[in-house]
Order: structure tokens, then C-alpha cells, then sequence
């Protein structure tokens, strides 16, 4: 069983040292010094007991490693997984519903959708075909929205265990302007948090979210039992929306006249932290984004979900001189797609709506190390530094007639990226590897 084994293939990763002010941002400004990344067309990557042992030249493989057994993965590239930071896993039933933005899509679609969760059979079915497509995507790792429901939420933490991911959720908590069937009480919620930390946190590779939907779905009794949790379990995650939509800022100031702005809700109840993620930030003021730097929280970006549901562009450049904690979600649900190659083509066309020209590096860093980074796992996952947990992707950059065709044009990693991230889709993942065991193989 425990053998190393080695992965023959081109090898990119970010270097330890990377940053989104330090990378390159195209092949003009490319020096030894400013180069945070390690590209090895003809790499290797050696797999020990679920760590990265080696990642470098496959020269060095003989040598280094005699008689180990090799993978052949030759034209392709073996990278670090994606890291997904705002999903719904509970929404695959309503993806591409038509014609409604944020608050009459959420009555019209999500709310009746996400009731069937208080049935376990198909709570089970739902949340074990949403891992096995997220995986098949390239995901290791998500902050995810769990069900509303003690239940289904432990069947999705069980899940999570057996498939041995790093990842960070917890059940949605809500108890107002939704069905009367969503809305648990602040007690029940309480219970039923402090049941699931007990059970799932920091255990195996999971860590706990207090996930309160956002202001408009919570009481001020809500959002308070939410701090009330973090401050006895500070090293729980947080994770809620943000600015997403005009409408809902109007109703939150409308409910909350006296506090400064939307961010200044969730910072009065002690939930803006440096372990919060927020979703969105697309409508948020300067004055929102000084608070927020102030409090070390981390910015989810969904453009695919901004896109479809209309709520608006996010801008980075803006964002960038506030926090480099900016990372990408799919907001699988209101986002169309798992993949986060469709994530990174969004975010630059976003981009380019705002003038502001994404590079290939800075996008891909965002969505692996970047994010790793931001959620403070990066001593864990995120690059192929030796001791690192093997969470990694092999992706084909062959994988269509057409790319097969364009990837005869690209004469170099940063157009590589490039092409992917603008034409790739889940048939370019030929395998996803978690924990060192190999999760999902395509043909
Ligand atoms: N705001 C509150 N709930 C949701 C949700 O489920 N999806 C999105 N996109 N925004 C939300
Ligand atoms: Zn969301």
C-alpha cells in the first residue's frame, strides 16, 4: 500500500513566497528574481503516504528514488488542486433557473429547493453526486454552505470524511424571511452548531463554518448567537454574503438604520474576523472596505453567480487597495458551472468590463495558493512544498480538437494558463488526486 510513487508529467506550482503584488504580471516583466512560480516541463512528483515528498525534474527521479513506481502522465500538467471558497452544496437542483435576480430567485427556486433536505435519502443522493461532480472539476478543497438540517448536514461532514477532502462548512442558519419550514429557532441552531463542532471540527481534514445566510435571512438574536459560537470556538470559519445585490443592501439598511453600512451589521455581532470568508463585496463602499481591511477578513469573488443572477461587476482593482485576500468562488447554485477554469474566464472578462487586463498568474494563484493563503491552510495545501498534503489535479491541455489545435500556438506557461482558464472546461481534468489517492480518473 504505502509505497511512494512518482508522477511524470509537467509540474506547476506557486513558490511559498508568492503574493498577488509579486507576481509576475506578464512575460515582459519576467526575471529570475520576481519569478514565484516553478514550471518543470518534464517534471516529477513523488507521493508518500498522502504528502508531496519531491516535486522537480524527472532527471533527478533515478537518483533520488530508484525502482520507484511511475505514473505516467506525459503532456499534461500536474498542478495543485482548485480551491473553491463560496458554494451551495445543496443547490444542485436549481442551477440555471430562469429569469430572477438574488431575493426572487432565493423565494422562487432556492428556498423551495433546499427543503427536501430534511429527507436523509435524498439528502445523501443530492450531496454525494454534488462531491463527485465538484471533484471530476478539479475542487480539493471548498468553503461550502451546508444543509439547514442536523441531519443532512453530519451526512454531508460523513461524506466529506470518507472522501478524506480538506474542506470548510457548516449548516445554513436562518429564522427570517424565508418558508416557516427553514426557519430553526436560535436555540435549536445553537444546539445543533455546537452538536456539529463537536463532531466534525478540526477532525480528520474538516473544519467547521458558522454559516448565518446573510442579515436578511438572520435576527439580530441570530447573528448575535452566531459571535456568541465564534467567540467560544475562535478558530471556527465564518462565511456569509456581502454587498451582492441593491435591493438586498436597501432592505439590510432599512432593518438596521442606525449601524454604519451592511458590513457594519456583521462587524457589530462579531463576525468579521480573519477567519470569515464574505461573499460577493460587489456593491461595497470605500468606507465598507476600510472596515474591513481593518479586520483581516477574506473576499469570495463569484463571477460566473454575479453574471447570472445580474447583481453586478466586481471590482478588483478597487478591492486590491483595500485587502489581497481576494479569492473565487463558483456560488455553485446561482454559479452555473463547478469548474473553476469557468470561474477564472469570468473573472477576467469581469475585468475587462472594469478596464482592468487580469493576468493569467495573478487569476490562477487566487483560485489555488492564493486562496490557501487567505484561509490561513497554507503550511497544508496550496503548493508542492515536501511535507504538503498531495491534494493535486493532472490536467490535459489536449483534451478538445480545438485546444489540441490553439496549444500548438502557445510558446509559453503564462499563454498556457491563458488558454485554459479561457477554454478549459472539467474535459481538461484527466485526474483528481486527494490526500494522495487518486479521487477521480477521466478517460
Ligand atoms: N444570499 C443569501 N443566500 C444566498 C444564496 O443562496 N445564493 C446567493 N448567491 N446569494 C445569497
Ligand atoms: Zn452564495
Amino acid at each position: 500500500m504505502n509505497e511512494p510513487i512518482a508522477y511524470h508529467g509537467a509540474i506547476f506550482y506557486f513558490k511559498e513566497t508568492a503574493t498577488i503584488a509579486n507576481l509576475p504580471i506578464n512575460k515582459d516583466k519576467l526575471s529570475d528574481q520576481d519569478t514565484q512560480y516553478v514550471y518543470i516541463e518534464d517534471g516529477v512528483l513523488v507521493v508518500d503516504a498522502g504528502k508531496i515528498k519531491f516535486a522537480g525534474n524527472f532527471s533527478e527521479l533515478k537518483n533520488k528514488f530508484p525502482g520507484i513506481k511511475v505514473v505516467d502522465y506525459k503532456n499534461k500538467i500536474i498542478t495543485p488542486g482548485f480551491i473553491d471558497t463560496h458554494q451551495h452544496a445543496t443547490q444542485s437542483a436549481i442551477v440555471a433557473a430562469y429569469g430572477d435576480k438574488l431575493l426572487e430567485w432565493l423565494d422562487n427556486y432556492v428556498f423551495p429547493s433546499e427543503s427536501s433536505y430534511s429527507d436523509k435519502a435524498s439528502a445523501t443522493k443530492d450531496l454525494t453526486f454534488f462531491l463527485d461532480q465538484l471533484v471530476s472539476n478539479g475542487t480539493t478543497t471548498a468553503v461550502s454552505y451546508g444543509p439547514l438540517f442536523y441531519e443532512a448536514s453530519d451526512i454531508f461532514f460523513e461524506e466529506l470524511k470518507k472522501r478524506n477532502m480538506r474542506f470548510i462548512t457548516g449548516n445554513i442558519i436562518m429564522d427570517e424571511n424565508s418558508p416557516a419550514n427553514l426557519q430553526l429557532t436560535t436555540q435549536v441552531n445553537y444546539d445543533n452548531c455546537q452538536k456539529l463542532i463537536a463532531k466534525w471540527h478540526n477532525k480528520n481534514r474538516l473544519s467547521y463554518c458558522i454559516s448565518p445566510r446573510f442579515a436578511l435571512a438572520c435576527s439580530g438574536a441570530m447573528l448575535e448567537m452566531c459571535g456568541a459560537l465564534k467567540k467560544e470556538h475562535p478558530d471556527c470559519y465564518i462565511q456569509t454574503h456581502l454587498d451582492e445585490n441593491l435591493n438586498e443592501i436597501a432592505a439590510v439598511k432599512k432593518l438596521y438604520p442606525k449601524l454604519k453600512n451592511y458590513f457594519d451589521v456583521y462587524d457589530h455581532y462579531g463576525l468579521a474576523t480573519d477567519r470569515t470568508i464574505f461573499g460577493h463585496c460587489i456593491h461595497t463602499t470605500d468606507a465598507e472596505l476600510e472596515a474591513f481591511k481593518k479586520t483581516g477578513a477574506i473576499i469570495s469573488w463569484c463571477p460566473l453567480s454575479n453574471n447570472f443572477l445580474g447583481s453586478g461587476l466586481f471590482n478588483f482593482a478597487r478591492a486590491l487597495k483595500y485587502t489581497d485576500k481576494i479569492t473565487l468562488g463558483t456560488d455553485w447554485g446561482a454559479g452555473n458551472c463547478l469548474s473553476m477554469f469557468a470561474v477564472l474566464d469570468d473573472a477576467y472578462k469581469v475585468s475587462m468590463l472594469n478596464s482592468v487586463k487580469l493576468p493569467s498568474m495573478v487569476r490562477w494563484y487566487m483560485a489555488t495558493y492564493g486562496a490557501a493563503r487567505a484561509l490561513q491552510l497554507h503550511d497544508k495545501i496550496g503548493t508542492f512544498k515536501p511535507g504538503k498534503e498531495a491534494d493535486f489535479v493532472v490536467i490535459d491541455p489536449n483534451a478538445t480538437p480545438y485546444l489540441k489545435y490553439r496549444r500548438e500556438k502557445v510558446s509559453d506557461i503564462f499563454e498556457l494558463l491563458f488558454i485554459l482558464m479561457t477554454l478549459g472546461s472539467e474535459e481538461n481534468i484527466k485526474a483528481t488526486y486527494i490526500y494522495g489517492e487518486c479521487a477521480y480518473l477521466g478517460d
